[in-house]
């Protein structure tokens, strides 16, 4: 039986993250498998203004899936923030005759979503697609697990040449308002200390706790620093350490956005093809304004604004508390 859906575009804004093209092949192939015509939004947000949207089909997503970035480029789009600019974007969908729309993004993208659905009765799905990990009803968002990954592969390189020179490093990785990757990655690099945006730790607790390394013969210490932490970033705890610990020969590494580029790991292209494949799905089922999320091994959705609330419970209790117990 055809669809009572006809045209679906999909987009990409916000923080690329790996696993979109994924995520996209999906969208895209599952559409075109129900008859549905497909069409993708070039820059997010952005496209839907200046009406950069084409047709796709199947052949339009070949040898994409262990691509990092997004075929569809991806932007920050300031105008559709206003309301003139989601009216022209609205004007735009109805000229193309779309009648459902995938976006993949963060909790910024599934924001503007939320507004442009409610608005105009657009049928809307989200894909959370973001290193941050920062958005409810996913355990984990596309690109989180192939970031920590690249995350844990720097911390390892940075581990040998701090041990042959019994140094203190601080590295700072992202996450404004999340400490997931932080807490993550402090487990898997067996980091000595781990600062998170979501938890007040003080300069000297921190001295505290190195100090303690130090005397029980811990060579080299590394201290992984969420760019969101308030008492500053890597470079400001570097140097407030060395304030008080002048011996301390101490360097600073900020990862930057190298961790949101490369090819997606296995993790990733299974999660962003699942996600892509269940979001045509939804909007098929005549779904709309939510989003398709992993909870536990079971593709689930979740209402976009259940997922835009608080999301702090994601930061792993259990993986805080281990920290302190297996960095001793
Ligand atoms: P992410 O989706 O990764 O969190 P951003 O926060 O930059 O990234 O959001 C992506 C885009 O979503 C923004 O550039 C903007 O176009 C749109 N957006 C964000 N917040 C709103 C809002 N309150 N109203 C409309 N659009 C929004
Ligand atoms: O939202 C994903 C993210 O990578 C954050 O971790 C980081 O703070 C931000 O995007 C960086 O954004 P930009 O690429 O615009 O500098």
């Amino acid at each position: 039986m055809k669809p009572n859906i006809k045209n679906i575009a999909v987009l990409t804004s916000g923080g690329d993250a790996p696993g979109m093209n994924a995520a996209i092949r999906a969208v895209i192939r599952t559409g075109i498998y129900h008859g549905i015509n497909m069409f993708g939004v070039m820059q997010g947000y952005q496209g839907l203004i200046t009406n950069n949207i084409k047709p796709m089909d199947a052949r339009s997503v070949s040898n994409i899936l262990h691509l990092g970035g997004t075929i569809l480029k991806t932007a920050r789009c300031l105008e559709f923030k206003t309301d003139e600019g989601q009216e022209i974007a609205y004007q735009n969908l109805k000229l193309n005759d779309i009648d459902g729309l995938v976006v993949i993004g963060g909790d910024g993208t599934f924001t503007g979503a939320k507004r442009f659905g409610e608005k105009y009765g657009v049928k809307v799905i989200g894909i959370p697609g973001t290193i941050d990990n920062d958005l409810g009803g996913s355990d984990f968002t596309l690109g989180y697990d192939t970031a920590i990954n690249t995350v844990i592969e720097a911390i390892d390189k940075i581990r040998d040449t701090a041990d042959a020179h019994d140094r203190l490093f601080f590295i700072e990785v992202m996450g404004r308002d999340s400490g997931c990757i932080a807490l993550r990655s402090s487990i898997a690099s067996g980091a000595e200390a781990v600062l998170l945006p979501e938890i007040e730790t003080s300069v000297d607790e921190l001295i505290e706790k190195l100090t303690l390394g130090a005397a029980t013969k811990k060579s080299s210490s590394i201290v992984i620093v969420a760019e969101g932490h308030k008492q500053g970033g890597a470079y400001d705890i570097a140097r407030k350490v060395k304030e008080t610990f002048d011996h301390y020969d101490t360097k600073v590494t900020i990862l930057g956005h190298l961790q949101r580029g490369g090819s997606p790991s296995s993790f990733d292209r299974i999660l962003g093809s699942r996600l892509g494949y269940a979001a045509v799905n939804a909007l098929i089922a005549g779904e709309s304004a939510q989003m398709v999320g992993l909870r536990g091994n079971d593709i689930k959705l979740t209402s976009i604004e259940e997922a835009l609330s608080d999301h702090s419970y994601k930061l792993e209790n259990d993986l805080m508390e281990m920290t302190d117990v297996l960095s001793i």
